[in-house]
């Protein structure tokens, strides 16, 4: 079977060996505000914390080829026209053979590292994709070039290391462009309103001198930088993108090459590509000089031009750096005072040791590197055009020398260590080692970052932030960086309603709720009591409750965040239908059941057309799943805060002197179980086929997910989450549900949504049903809820069994890469399921909550390894075969190594525990006593 490339764990990479993956197999540059996307030939894009507000460059999806646009390296060899040293002269075709093979007078040899865009056969090709880096490298003709893209902690700006080395025993003169394209910032409006776009494009360019200008310093800091009056970095060639800048935006971003001189440059896309060339044959490079343009409107680009000669056997290394930074209102633009050159004006005709360069008129470089038009504002007119770059001369200067370079990668390798050693198992099992020491959690951290917002099947212009989803996934980050998880949750939480209702997405730049969507998705509040809980079990902090959260970010509203828990709870209760179970308003997790939209017009969408909950019966199985579950959780926390002397104090604080916080939590927990009882029962006596539980009831209230249904006679959903909550495991309910997902809902590549699929529109059930049989919510199996049924299986202690289904959507366990189209590295949303036309073909990679679900599933559910409000808890299930693991596991201040033998190969159960050499109950939650531990279990 083919492969396109291969694990390469102790580096912590995917190695990909073959540039044409059956899809683009992506990374994600960055981890807090400044990202990247990039596929394994340098395409994609960067923006700041919102793709859809802030994009930086231009992306266009879905097009012809696919993935075209990125941050590109053109590499042109000239056939040398003397036949050189050693080459011979063919006499019959006028061609002369030079050693490394070009052929004299014939076109140079135009090639990318990343073989896109060029697509010139490559000698050699490897893309290495890391945590949070990717190196591409390729080879032609002894020349090998090889970029390292990453963006540095805490540093708005992608960092760019080209080497260069030459492999061959000649002297190579190559020349070198670079490629970016700006996005007018909005990504939607870049996209749609051109006749606005194509007017506004501004740039500016500035290229400083290398050796120190009169009146200019050496920073003996940072060797290679040498300031120049205007604060430009030396040597430094920098193109800046302005567009709108002059008006309301404060930002502007920058693409520099710090390390080198450039001997020309491009900042107009017609007159570097060409308009009627492509990515793949920009006119400059074919004709092997840049042009030096100049953008006005149109579509402004970032292209540098670098003359390179190398020795054999010499390398040499070219920093770029693409950054974003924003001004002060005040300080948005040049002032004199920092204009002021050396004599108060700047010279009006090329400076000593500079050139004016002919081809374009404007772009006369004074000393201090101001260009063209720079000019007009450096002679003291002060007109409001002129960005204030000291934020970027900074981050120029601080990357602008190899060693300073290589020390943030560094710097960023080491973050990746730290987080990476918070789990850790050896189990003999490499499949399941990598999963779970690397790829997992790195895509828990980029899906705590992204949420559904920006990957190579989510456009970045859409959905923000989702309230349900950003819960999920900070359950399978929260371990790496609490803090952030905490300030998630206060945002999340922040954009709740007095009613427990809350919006269903808010955007990442503003925080305020989406109002295109707006509320009414009526399993949202539930997750917020999965999310804190979480939190708390990780890390002790109670803390969090305390905190005033507002309602719809109005300021004045404040409350705790325990109160907020509290009415997402008391929604369900409010929020019941004719059965009593829970109304499933506009929809529940699965946003395409919808059960109250009717919708004939193909012009609305499903997500955001009117909701016709008033009156309906339609209610859900899924929620009422959900409600038991996390409802649990909140009873949990609830009689920890009673016991707790800080829970009762704060209680205390915020209900007035003689209030009594410990009976009053008590109180409030045995309020909470009582509604969960009744659920319970509900659901026993309205939820159940006779096989597997209901999914839900309709409009009408007639039966969804039920024997006697056409189609769609069991769903996933309701399976997973009432097998978690455990309802009716005493009465056989859960084996039973569980045999029934196996029975007709599993297949060779996972668990399928429903079965039978949906094979006609069905107008009461919404989208679902506007799927092709096979795909995505309609029977596609959808990654995100299979954990859920591998944890109802450890419910069951079904240890065998959950560990089939969860081998069958991990990735590390996949056969067919060209099949499976996607990234073999990380999990998708879905994979085209049993009634598809291609079962087995994955879309939608890496923005899911199936990354949190199944790092949840396998760390505390399979492995059984389970934080608690006081410790630790071990409770595995396993298959028999698994003879033994070691897990080293830090929580807060405690630091585990946990050593699991299970000699009789049984699936659960804990025969004995020892803590440092000492018996201890087996039942009881292993304190996190700061200091290292070590834990032997005996299954
Ligand atoms: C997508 C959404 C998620 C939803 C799921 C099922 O993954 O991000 O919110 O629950 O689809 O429709
Ligand atoms: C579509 C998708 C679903 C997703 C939703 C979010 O309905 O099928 O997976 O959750 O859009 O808007």
């Amino acid at each position: 079977m083919k492969t396109f490339g291969y694990f390469d764990d102790k580096n912590r990479e995917y190695v990909i060996t073959d540039p044409a993956t059956p899809f683009p197999w992506i990374n994600y540059l960055g981890n807090e505000d400044f990202f990247g996307l990039i596929s394994n030939t340098g395409g994609g894009y960067d923006f700041y914390k919102d793709a859809k507000f802030r994009r930086i460059t231009r992306y266009r999806y879905n097009g012809v080829p696919m993935d075209a646009g990125g941050r590109y390296f053109y590499i042109r060899e000239e056939a040398p026209l003397s036949p050189p040293e050693g080459g011979t002269i063919d006499p019959s075709a006028k061609t002369i053979e030079a050693p490394s093979g070009a052929v004299g007078g014939a076109p140079a040899c135009i090639w990318s590292p990343g073989w896109k865009p060029c697509k010139t056969a490559l000698d050699s090709y490897e893309c290495r994709h890391g945590m949070n880096y990717t190196r591409i490298t390729g080879s032609k003709n002894g020349v090998e070039a090889s970029v390292l893209f990453f963006v540095p902690l805490k540093t708005w700006a992608e960092v760019q290391k080209l080497t260069l080395t030459n492999k061959s025993g000649e002297t190579k003169r190559l020349k070198l462009f670079s490629f970016t394209e700006w996005c007018l910032w909005n990504a939607a409006t870049d996209m749609e309103n051109f006749q606005r776009n194509w007017s506004t494009g501004e740039v500016e360019i500035e290229k400083a001198p290398l050796s120190p200008p009169e009146g200019g310093t050496i920073d003996p800091s940072a060797s290679k930088t040498i300031e120049a009056p205007s604060g430009a970095v030396g040597g430094a060639t920098t193109i800046y993108h302005k567009t709108e800048y002059k008006e309301r935006r404060n930002h502007y971003a920058y693409y520099a090459l710090t390390n080198a001189e450039a001997q020309g440059f491009d900042t107009d896309r017609e007159s570097f590509i060409g308009l009627y060339s492509d990515f793949s044959n920009p006119q400059c490079v074919m004709a092997g000089k840049p042009s030096n343009s100049v953008a006005h409107g149109w579509s402004p680009i970032a292209s540098h031009y670098v003359e390179v000669e190398l020795q054999p056997g010499e390398s040499k290394d070219f920093i770029f750096v693409l950054g974003y930074a924003e001004n002060e209102q005040e300080k948005k633009f040049e002032t004199q005072a920092s204009l002021s050159s050396p004599e108060g004006k700047a010279p009006l005709s090329s400076p000593e040791g500079d050139t004016i360069d002919p081809s374009a008129s404007k772009t006369i470089e004074a000393p201090s590197g101001a260009v063209g038009g720079a000019l007009l504002t450096s002679l003291g007119s002060l007109d409001r055009t002129i960005i204030n770059k000291e934020k970027a001369h900074a981050v120029i200067a601080r990357f602008s020398t190899v060693e300073a370079v290589d020390a943030a990668f560094e710097e960023l390798c080491q973050m990746w260590d730290g987080l990476l050693s918070k789990f850790t198992v050896e189990s003999g099992n490499e499949r399941l080692d990598r999963m779970v020491n690397i790829w997992n959690q790195y895509q828990c951290m980029i899906t705590f970052c992204f949420s559904r917002s920006a990957s190579f099947f989510e456009s970045g212009v859409g959905r923000g932030m989702g309230f349900r989803d950003s819960n999920q996934d900070l359950v399978g980050f929260v371990h790496q960086i609490p803090s952030r998880a905490r300030q998630r949750i206060i945002d999340i939480a922040s954009t709740q309603f007095p009613d427990g209702g809350c919006y269903h997405q808010y955007q990442p730049l503003t925080k305020r709720g989406n109002n295109d969507i707006g509320g009414g998705f009526n399993d949202d509040p539930c997750w917020l009591i999965f999310g804190t809980v979480a939190y708390i079990k990780e890390t002790g902090d109670f803390s969090i409750l305390d905190e005033m959260v507002p309602f719809d970010n109005q300021p004045g509203t404040e409350v705790t965040l325990f109160e907020h828990l509290r009415i997402s709870f008391d929604h369900v209760v409010n929020n019941l239908g004719p059965h009593a179970l829970p109304l499933i308003g506009r929809a529940d997790w699965n946003d395409c059941l919808n059960l109250n939209c009717f919708s004939w017009d193909p012009n609305e969408s499903f997500q955001t057309t009117e909701n016709n909950s008033e009156g309906s019966k339609a209610e859900s199985l899924m929620i009422a799943g959900l409600f038991v579950l996390t409802g649990k959780q909140y009873v949990e926390l609830c009689r920890e805060l009673g016991k707790r002397s800080d829970g009762a104090a704060a209680y205390a604080k915020a209900n007035g002197e003689g209030s009594d916080g410990a009976a009053a939590y008590t109180e409030e927990a045995d309020r909470a179980q009582g509604c969960i009882d009744a659920m319970v029962e509900v659901v026993k006596k309205h939820g159940w086929d006779g096989e597997w539980y209901l999914r839900a009831y309709d409009f009408y209230g007639n039966k969804i997910g039920s024997k006697e249904c056409e189609e769609g006679k069991i769903f996933i959903e309701s399976q997973g989450f009432c097998t978690m909550a455990g309802i009716g495991l005493e009465d056989g309910m859960v084996d039973k549900a569980l045999d029934s997902c196996k029975k007709y809902l599993d297949c060779e590549h996972g668990m399928v949504l429903n079965n039978p699929a949906f094979t006609r529109y069905y107008v009461e059930m919404g989208e679902i049903s506007s799927y092709p049989a096979g795909y995505k919510e309609n029977a596609g199996i959808f990654c995100h809820n299979n954990p859920w049924v591998i944890i109802g299986e450890t419910v069951a202690r079904r240890g065998n069994d959950a560990w089939e289904h969860y081998t069958k959507i991990c990735p590390a366990w996949i056969k067919d890469q060209q099949l499976h189209k996607v990234e073999p590295y990380v999990y998708c949303q879905m994979v085209a399921g049993k009634d598809a036309a291609k079962p087995g073909e994955g879309k939608n990679s890496w923005l899911t909550g199936t990354a949190a679900w199944n790092w949840l599933t396998v760390t505390q559910y399979i492995l059984g390894i389970r934080p608690t409000f006081d410790g630790l808890e071990i409770d595995p299930c396993i298959p028999s075969t698994l003879t033994e693991y070691k897990v080293h596991r830090v929580l807060r201040d405690a630091e585990f190594e946990i050593m699991v033998k299970n000699p009789d190969g049984k699936e659960s159960g804990v025969t004995s525990i020892t803590l440092d050499g000492k018996t201890v109950e087996r039942d009881r939650a292993i304190p996190a006593t700061p200091g290292k531990h070590t834990v032997e279990v005996i299954m």
